[in-house]
């Protein structure tokens, strides 16, 4: 080894593979302003589309008038539901097996909901041609209240549904009512409960709030009628599904359309699903012929496209005097607005929400959940979590302490005693699970040590004794939260959209001079998988992470994949890249073997290539490998260096996190402070460090918007009144806390490199850390629940309703 030859420190640290916080390659376009989003994409002669919205949340529609419409410069047509039926698309099929009106199709059944499309040469034109379109409405009763859509005298919400006694999901109950969803074993379930020394009952609302991206929903649609074929850019979380969908719906053949999702300013599930503007804008590209391209505004994306949350759950824990839990029971209402649009796998109407059980050995639960429809938008997606999973964490995370309070423990002792213990993995929960690994006690411990529990418990003991003695106006509250996390969907056994499995895929392509190409199923939002995917290619074949260009989101040259959702692309994304390369390694050894003149199995791996055993100075760089694999292979092997790999998760993962809010309430304004953020995750085996940090940093913002005051709330006649960041509360660097990370590394025994999802972690463990806190800095005032979000004004009302304020 002379000087200049590197040593192995050298040749990984050039390789920027696994483990290495290597700097996001994406960034350099994003910071500099040259990303490529859909509203970059100008056709030549392209149109553009806007919606006509109903000031009303229930109300028959009389008639709709276009005349003066068509009058205004630019305005080329006016689409409505008539105009949809003759092409069969006035209805669109929903993820969740209901069916939802494109355009009002004789009702509206939400504020804001789309009414009429105006096609137009720009945008102004279009916005000019929907103040002269006249709609005449008879307005109903709205039903808003999820609690009353079952009453007897409810207002009937969807007349197509009439006389239906059975849904996607099995019997209806009621006219309003869209399914019920039960799991477990609820004669075992109501013995423990018989039998329990304690028992608590609490209604935990998760209130409904939106993801809200930096970037719209959008798209343009381009009809070719020469070549019948439709090219849509979108901003498509999943764009081979879409692909898919618009096929089935459109009856267009899937090779002649072509789904592209650009880049895309954030997602957070509210980019999953199919809206009416792609619809609209595809077939009024095929009525005009021209491109139309339809962006909604900020209020549109708030008010009309997929909500998240709006979980009721009614929720009971028994459990013995000494703290041992031994049954849960769950009721949850899930208010599903006007139609069942949730973007959950096709076999589960409540997502995995039968992941509440949470970290805790629960011997028996039942769950019931009965969705309902009101007056309000559509949705139901996985706002940064899979599929409900953030609302079981609250209901469970909520739940443990307020069991915690009745018996006088403390609860982060109450979870140390019912954690699953590491020796139980895998783990099979009373509700169905089988937790893949885990390591609870010591990422609590490490948790209470780091933040020193003790003595926060002590600081809070001397500030309540300063309270009642008027030293203080100030309350103190210690939030604990401990999540596990279901990420990955998913196994074919038991997940799947529209019935296509929910696999993901890779493609590998080496070219001779040992750069190479990766093509993925997934589609990032933001999350960096430029970066990351070529990590762990990096690490699997030797190829600089510097040297693999990743390419995602183009239905012609991605294998197929479903997309990016519920912390899924690492679980099964991921898997399938690490697949995808072994089966190249696999043939480089063959390759290198014939090169070096031994026998296969002569040769081990060594960081960039294969060496001699025995003979450490007999190598073949992996560089050297893909040169030779375009010009000396093997007699009968095909030249060439490439590989495909679908990847059929064998189980979810599960994550887990140990997080503490540390805050103070002022009870005369209701002003909080957080004093102290600290969030522990394990996602088994990391990446990248650095955007793991990035990733629970900007999930944590949103569970503080959530629980501190980002909702999306309605009057009493459905009108929608946080339509706007005006009074949808948007934290930004000013309002958001401090965050202290830390981390744990349990691998997923399944995964070909031990990884799971992290990207929504700190949004399902966050929202109950600052729920937590807020309650327990009341509990001192005789509180048992508070209900989120916890803004001032409600901070300040509690205060008042339990007396602390004159
Ligand atoms: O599906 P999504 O990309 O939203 O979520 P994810 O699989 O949790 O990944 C989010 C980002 O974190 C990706 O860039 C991952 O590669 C990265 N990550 C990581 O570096 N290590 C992990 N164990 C998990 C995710």
């Amino acid at each position: 080894m002379n000087d200049m030859t590197p040593t192995r420190e050298q040749r990984e640290a050039r390789l920027e593979g696994m483990g290495c916080k290597r700097k996001r390659v994406e960034d350099i376009r994003f910071t500099q302003g040259k990303g490529n989003y859909v509203d970059d994409v100008k056709l030549p002669g392209m149109l553009h589309g806007d919606f006509v919205r109903s000031p009303h949340a229930h109300a028959r529609v009389t008639k709709i008038d276009d005349t003066e419409a068509l009058k205004v410069p630019g305005v080329l047509a006016v689409i409505t539901a008539e105009t949809l039926k003759t092409v069969n698309l006035a209805w669109m099929p929903t993820l969740a097996g209901d069916v939802q009106m494109v355009l009002a199709d004789g009702k509206v059944l939400f504020q804001n909901q789309e009414v009429a499309f105006v096609v137009a040469t720009d945008r102004y034109a279009a916005d000019d041609g929907i103040n002269k379109v006249v709609v005449e409405y008879e307005p109903l009763p709205p039903l808003i209240d999820p609690f009353k859509a079952m009453d007897e005298d409810a207002p009937v919400l969807r007349e197509d549904l009439a006389g239906k006694t059975t849904g996607a999901h099995g019997p209806r109950k009621h006219h309003n009512h869209i399914f019920e969803w039960t799991v477990g074993d609820k004669d075992l379930t109501d013995a423990a409960f018989r039998k329990a020394e304690v028992t608590i009952k609490e209604m935990i609302s998760y209130h409904r709030t939106h993801p809200s991206p930096l970037e719209t929903c959008q798209c343009v649609c381009s009809f070719d009628k020469i070549k019948g074929e439709l090219t849509i850019y979108g901003t498509f979380q999943a764009p081979h599904v879409i692909r898919t969908v618009v096929a089935l719906i459109a009856k267009i053949p899937e090779h002649k359309i072509h789904v592209i999702a650009p880049d895309i300013g954030g997602g957070f599930g509210n980019k999953v699903g199919a809206y009416p503007g792609y619809i609209c804008a595809a077939v009024a590209s095929i009525v005009t012929g021209k491109p139309v391209k339809w962006v909604e505004d900020r209020i549109e994306n708030l008010t009309a496209t997929s909500f998240a949350r709006d979980y009721h759950m009614t929720t009971e824990i028994a459990s013995t005097k000494d703290g041992k839990v031994t049954g849960l029971r769950v009721h949850v209402l899930a208010d599903h607005g006007a139609f069942d649009a949730c973007a959950d796998p096709s076999k589960w109407p409540a997502g995995f929400f039968n992941i509440v059980t949470g970290s805790y050995d629960f011997p028996t639960a039942h769950l019931a959940v009965d969705g309902i429809y009101t007056n309000k938008a559509p949705g139901g997606v996985a706002y940064r979590c899979s599929f409900r999973v953030t609302e079981a964490a609250y209901c469970i995370e909520r739940a443990m302490d307020i069991l915690a309070q009745k018996l006088g423990m403390d609860p982060a002792e109450l979870r140390l005693k019912n954690f699953i213990k590491p020796e139980q993995f895998p783990y099979h929960s009373a509700l169905g699970w089988e937790y893949d690994s885990g390591d609870y006690h010591t990422a609590m411990r490490k948790m209470m040590e780091t933040v020193d529990y003790a003595g926060l418990r002590k600081e809070q003991a001397a500030q309540r004794e300063a309270f009642k003695r008027g030293e203080t106006r100030e309350i103190m509250g210690l939030g604990v939260s401990f999540f596990t996390e279901i990420v990955g969907a998913g196994p074919s056994k038991n997940c799947d959209i529209l019935g296509i499995a929910m696999f993901d895929s890779c493609e590998i392509r080496l070219h001779p001079t040992g750069a190479g190409i990766a093509r993925v199923g997934s589609k990032s939002q933001g999350q960096g998988h430029e970066t990351t995917w070529a990590q762990i290619i990096a690490t699997e074949i030797g190829i600089p992470a510097d040297d693999i260009m990743v390419e995602e989101g183009n239905t012609d040259t991605a294998p197929y994949g479903l997309g990016t959702y519920g912390s899924r692309s690492t679980p099964v994304a991921g898997a399938a890249i690490a697949m995808a390369a072994r089966k190249i390694k696999a043939k480089a050894q063959m390759i290198a073997a014939y090169k070096l003149e031994v026998h296969e199995d002569d040769l081990e791996w060594d960081i960039d290539g294969f060496r001699v055993k025995g003979l450490p100075e007999k190598t073949m760089s992996m560089k050297d490998i893909c040169w030779a694999a375009y010009n000396s292979v093997p007699p009968g092997m095909e030249p060439g260096l490439e590989a495909v790999s679908y990847y059929d998760p064998p189980n979810m993962t599960y994550p887990f996190g140990a997080y503490i809010c540390v805050m103070n309430i002022d009870v005369d304004t209701g002003v909080y402070k957080v004093r102290r953020f600290y969030a522990l995750d394990d996602c088994g085996t990391r990446i990248n460090p650095m955007i793991i940090e990035g990733q629970v940093h900007g999930g944590l913002t949103e569970a503080f918007a959530i629980a501190m005051g980002q909702e999306i709330r309605y009057d009493a006649d459905g009108n929608v009144v946080t339509g706007s960041f005006m009074d949808f509360f948007m934290p930004t660097a000013v309002e958001t806390p401090h965050w202290e990370t830390d981390f744990t590394v349990t691998p997923s025994p399944h995964h070909p490199i031990g990884a799971k999802g992290v990207g929504e972690s700190p949004n399902v463990g966050g929202v109950p850390a600052f729920s937590n806190a807020v309650n327990d800095a009341f509990s001192f005032l005789g509180s048992t629940h508070i209900q989120m979000p916890h803004d001032y004004w409600r901070n300040w009302k509690a205060a008042k309703d339990l007396g602390a304020v004159a």
